[in-house]
């Protein structure tokens, strides 16, 4: 029997206390083929019996499993090619004059998906300044789903994957062959580390961030919920810093201390102060 009513709602007002992302009702659709083997998994008759189990249990783990269904995970190396060409190009030739009192350049690639950005972030920094030995480039790489920090840590990609965005001389530099994945080499792992965090809750990163990727996860959230996580985004970039967006998304309409700026073939957005 399809869902009701009442548990669409339910479901869709569950996952937006957790993620602080928004199902719209065209897409509610999505729930009952996302939801189905979550039941299964969990031993429950159907997805009418996991709406029970969360309404009997508000804390229990299920409700993370069933918002993290719910997200949208898409990503692949070098996505969108011109922020990293921008990153390549324009901001690392900048940062590494400007930072080279201190010597620390750091990244963060805010909902990263399976770390396939945090790498080709990584991928940058040690194909043009692996010769900086004693500089300490930092990425971060965080994201709310728990499988995708694990996916991150673990650095092991199909060969689907990899084909997607990295060419082959690149590959196989960066990454060694295991049975019929790849794995990113340890050198370029070491550069990055994987978090978990939920971009709508406290933030424990307290540390400034040069550059920030925050790409293709705005979409998900209502305006207050964009500006709220802008703002905290604000105060934890460095005064001079940049932060990218995805393709899609913009800060119009939104009261945000950011200004825009086009950097070679892109946009990105510079911290004002407030
Ligand atoms: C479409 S992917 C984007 C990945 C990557 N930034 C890119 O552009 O290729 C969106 C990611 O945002 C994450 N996400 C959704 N809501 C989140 C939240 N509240 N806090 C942190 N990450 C979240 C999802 O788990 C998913 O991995």
């Amino acid at each position: 029997m399809p869902l009701a009513a009442p548990e669409i709602d339910f479901l869709r007002e569950t996952i937006a206390r957790r993620s602080g992302n928004v199902i719209s009702e065209s897409q509610s659709y999505l729930l009952e083929a996302r939801l189905s083997p979550i039941a299964r998994t969990a031993g429950l008759p159907d997805i009418r019996a996991l709406v029970d189990e969360l309404r009997k249990n508000p804390s229990h783990v299920l409700h993370d499993k069933v918002t993290e269904a719910m997200t949208i995970n898409e990503t692949s190396f070098f996505r969108d090619m011109a922020p990293f060409e921008a990153l390549r190009d324009h901001i690392l030739p900048e940062l590494v004059k400007s930072r080279e009192p201190q010597r620390q350049i750091s990244i963060w690639s805010a909902a990263s998906s399976s770390g396939q950005e945090a790498y080709s972030i990584g991928i940058i920094l040690r194909t043009n300044y692996g010769h900086l030995k004693d500089w300490d480039f930092r990425i971060l790489g965080t994201d709310f789903s728990d499988e995708m920090v694990t996916r991150t840590r673990d650095g092991l990609y199909t060969q689907f994957e990899v084909n997607r965005g990295l060419p082959a001389p690149m590959l196989v530099r960066n990454f060694d062959k295991v049975g019929m994945n790849w794995r990113v080499k340890p050198e370029l792992a070491s550069m990055v580390e994987a978090r978990k965090m939920n971009l709508t809750e406290n933030w424990l990163n307290t540390a400034k961030h040069d550059v920030v990727f925050l790409r293709n996860v705005l979409i998900y959230f209502d305006v207050k919920v964009k500006e709220q996580i802008l703002r905290r985004v604000h105060q934890s970039m460095r005064p001079d810093g940049y932060l990218f967006l995805g393709g899609g998304e913009a800060l119009v309409k939104l009261d945000v201390p950011f200004e825009r700026s086009t950097i070679g073939k892109t946009v990105c957005f510079r911290p004002v102060a407030k």
